[in-house]
């Protein structure tokens, strides 16, 4: 079984998640890449809670560093789409096969997750908590106030 069909986690426990489905959603979401300078095309997508799929592929700058990543854009969607919180997510290269999402987006998607949420990496499903543990998050902001 390919990586895309499979659905167990890392743990062995079995994911509901039509990982198929989130898989043609981010491969189709990088086709409409902006990567002139790096050439290297990404796209992403997303399982909502309530069942929606939010997607989003990178958009370069002639000044590099103005990059947005296509997890960048998958937020932005989200929010454009009715907000509300991620239980799935997959990012694919230009080959489509699986990527992971750099550290920046980590961040991105954990103040979106939902409880559980689950991300396919090259390693199979694994939680937000495995890809970004120990994260700073919104309840450090309330911890100080
Ligand atoms: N990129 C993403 O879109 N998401 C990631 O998580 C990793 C990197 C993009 C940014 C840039 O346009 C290209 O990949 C090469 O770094």
């Amino acid at each position: 079984m390919d990586r895309a069909s499979s659905s167990s986690t890392a743990g062995g426990e079995q994911s509901d998640v039509d990982w198929l489905a989130l898989a043609a959603a981010a491969a189709s979401a990088m086709k409409n890449a902006y990567a002139p300078y790096s050439k290297f095309p990404v796209g992403a997508a997303a399982l909502t809670e309530d069942g929606r799929i939010v997607s989003g592929c990178n958009v370069e700058n002639a000044s590099y560093g103005l990059t947005l990543c296509a997890e960048c854009a998958l937020v932005g969607n989200l929010r454009m789409t009715g907000g509300g919180l991620l239980r799935a997510f997959y990012c694919v290269d230009g080959g489509g096969n699986v990527l992971m999402p750099c550290g920046r987006c980590r961040q991105l998607l954990y103040e979106f997750r939902a409880p559980g949420m689950e991300l396919m990496t090259t390693q199979g499903i694994k939680t937000m908590d495995q890809v970004l543990p120990d994260a700073f998050g919104p309840q450090h902001l309330e911890e100080t106030r």
